[in-house]
């Protein structure tokens, strides 16, 4: 173990970003989480920041404290430790909140036990999503965007099969987190268990060039892509503000509008500063006019590689297949 306290931060994440429903991510500049840990006689967990009193400071229940258990499980290093998890996320708005605590949990034990890279991004990833699955259900999405950073796409989670691409800065983000709790476990059992054929080609016609999009930076194609037919249409009526905020974005010049994640926190594309400032903006007042208060604030893709120590030379583009 490192001596001291041992610090590592994670980013907020946009799943699905519109077709790619538990399948896309990005990672976004801006706001993240921290996990601190030490040594210590026995464990102990303390939450901070943004709404912590909305998060559990039970070791064994907070996220973060889950996957520092599964972590320890898997290495076999059992040494009690002290944990501060401090939220820069706040929960319930689809920003990755309870994946960032996650991946900064495991950035934290990698760090403070360097001995523990042997797991290699796949151990780290099936023992984080330990923490994503007691509280938002088991999909790898948002935890593999915060670990990997830029866009990841999971072709599988069971194996764990998926890859990652850097995102070009020419694509501008324009997000707006709505003053609404949407809890991840509630807006999954409003899913459909079945879309019909012709929802389904669309999503996947739209998914697969939204890919392309991505990596092309191309904020006009990308942002034509971002409709999605399987959860969009079920969820956009638990939030409060959806179809304003979409006109707002897309009246303001975005490309292209989505719920990020399961909500309440919508995004829109957008090919320059000033158009995403003007659909951040708009999208702003438009909850507002529906009494919804909400923050907003643009950005562009985070395509930093938190796990990089892990991934060897691998490059920016690389893929993950287990058995
Ligand atoms: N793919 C997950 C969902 C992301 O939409 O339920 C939750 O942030």
């Amino acid at each position: 173990m490192v001596s001291g306290w041992v610090t590592a931060r994670a980013l907020a994440t946009i799943a699905n970003v519109g077709p790619g429903f538990d399948v896309f991510c990005l990672a976004i500049r801006g706001p993240s989480d921290a996990v601190s840990i030490r040594e210590a006689d026995e464990d102990s967990l303390r939450v901070e920041g943004v709404e912590a009193s909305s998060i559990s400071s039970k070791f064994t229940e907070n996220t973060a404290g889950i996957v520092l258990n599964a972590l320890r499980r898997a290495t076999g290093i059992e040494t009690p430790l002290e944990v501060r998890v401090n939220k820069g996320l706040p929960a319930g708005r689809g920003l990755g909140s309870s994946a960032a605590s996650c991946a900064a949990a495991s950035l934290a034990f990698l760090k403070a036990y360097p001995e523990s890279s042997h797991l290699g991004p796949a151990g780290v990833l099936q023992a984080a999503v330990e923490g994503e699955a007691a509280v938002a259900g088991r999909h790898y999405d948002n935890l593999a965007g915060a670990l990997l950073g830029g866009f990841v796409s999971i072709a599988s989670s069971d194996p764990l099969v998926l890859a990652r691409e850097p995102v070009s800065p020419r694509i501008r983000f324009a997000v707006v987190v709505p003053e609404l709790v949407l809890r991840t476990a509630d807006m999954r059992r409003v899913l459909p268990e079945m879309v019909p054929l012709k929802d389904a080609v669309s999503n996947v016609g739209k998914a697969a060039t939204l890919a392309l999009a991505l990596s092309r930076g191309d904020a006009a194609l990308a942002g034509r892509c971002l409709e999605d037919r399987f959860a969009e249409p079920k969820r956009a009526s638990f939030l409060t503000g959806y179809a304003e905020a979409r006109k707002a974005a897309l009246d303001a010049g975005a490309t292209g509008f989505a719920i990020s994640g399961s909500g309440s926190t919508v995004f829109a594309t957008a090919a320059s500063d000033k158009d995403a400032e003007q659909s951040a903006n708009a999208m702003r007042d438009a909850f507002l006019a529906r009494g919804v208060n909400a923050n907003a604030f643009t950005t562009t893709v985070s395509n930093s590689i938190p796990l990089r120590s892990l991934l060897g030379n691998r490059g920016p583009r690389f893929s993950l297949v287990t058995e």
